[in-house]
């Protein structure tokens, strides 16, 4: 785990600066749980921060591992858990170096990528790729600031479609989710899948 990183990101959430937290599962989720896009199988949410779309997936019937960098959410969310009688399992590591024992059927991405700095998401993308099966689902939110730094980092897509090249990646054709955030900023959906 890269000392630094972690170091930042537990500074954010001791400090309450977490403006990217919705407090409630995001919109998104719904919508792609009954658009039938979430495989009842084993999913990951990568940077999952307190995880408000954790306990819908467990409820949902997915087999949920769920990782963040940072201990305070992963604390609070394992803790939420257990007082919902509900089930997953909750890592604290840096992903750009975590592997897990076994691939997924889908990741749930919700604005992981935004908060690495993009000289990783190369990187992050030949993780995500190794993690998901054949087939796996992707469902990314790509946040939209339009604006230079971060986190979070803009992930215009344009840049998100060179990075998640169609050799590896199969781009649904139907037209992407607006989904506007409380903080005013956009994020993007798309349910790609991994060839
Ligand atoms: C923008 S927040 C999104 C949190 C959550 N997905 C949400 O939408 O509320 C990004 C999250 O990724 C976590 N994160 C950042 N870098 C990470 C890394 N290298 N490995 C694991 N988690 C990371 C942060 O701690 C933070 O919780």
């Amino acid at each position: 785990m890269s000392e630094q990183r972690q170091r930042d990101w537990e500074q954010r959430y001791h400090a309450g600066q977490t403006a990217w937290d919705r407090g409630a599962a995001s919109p998104a989720l719904e919508h792609w749980l009954d658009a039938g896009l979430v495989p009842r199988g084993r999913v990951l949410v990568p940077g999952c921060g307190h995880g408000h779309e954790v306990a819908e997936l467990v409820r949902a019937g997915c087999h949920i591992t769920a990782v963040d960098i940072a201990a305070q959410p992963v604390i609070r969310l394992t803790g939420q858990l257990t007082e919902l009688g509900l089930h997953a399992n909750v890592v604290q590591a840096d992903l750009l170096h975590w592997q897990p024992a076994e691939p997924f059927d889908a990741v749930y991405e919700q604005t992981c990528l935004c908060a690495l700095d993009p000289g990783h998401w190369a990187e992050y993308e030949r993780c995500l790729r190794d993690w998901l099966l054949p087939g796996g689902r992707l469902l990314a939110l790509f946040m939209q600031t339009g604006r230079a730094g971060g986190p979070p980092f803009d992930c215009p897509l344009p840049d998100m479609r060179a990075l998640f090249d169609e050799v590896n990646w199969l781009w649904p054709t139907e037209p992407p989710l607006e989904v506007p955030h409380p903080n005013g900023l956009v994020e993007m959906g798309y349910a790609l899948s991994r060839r």
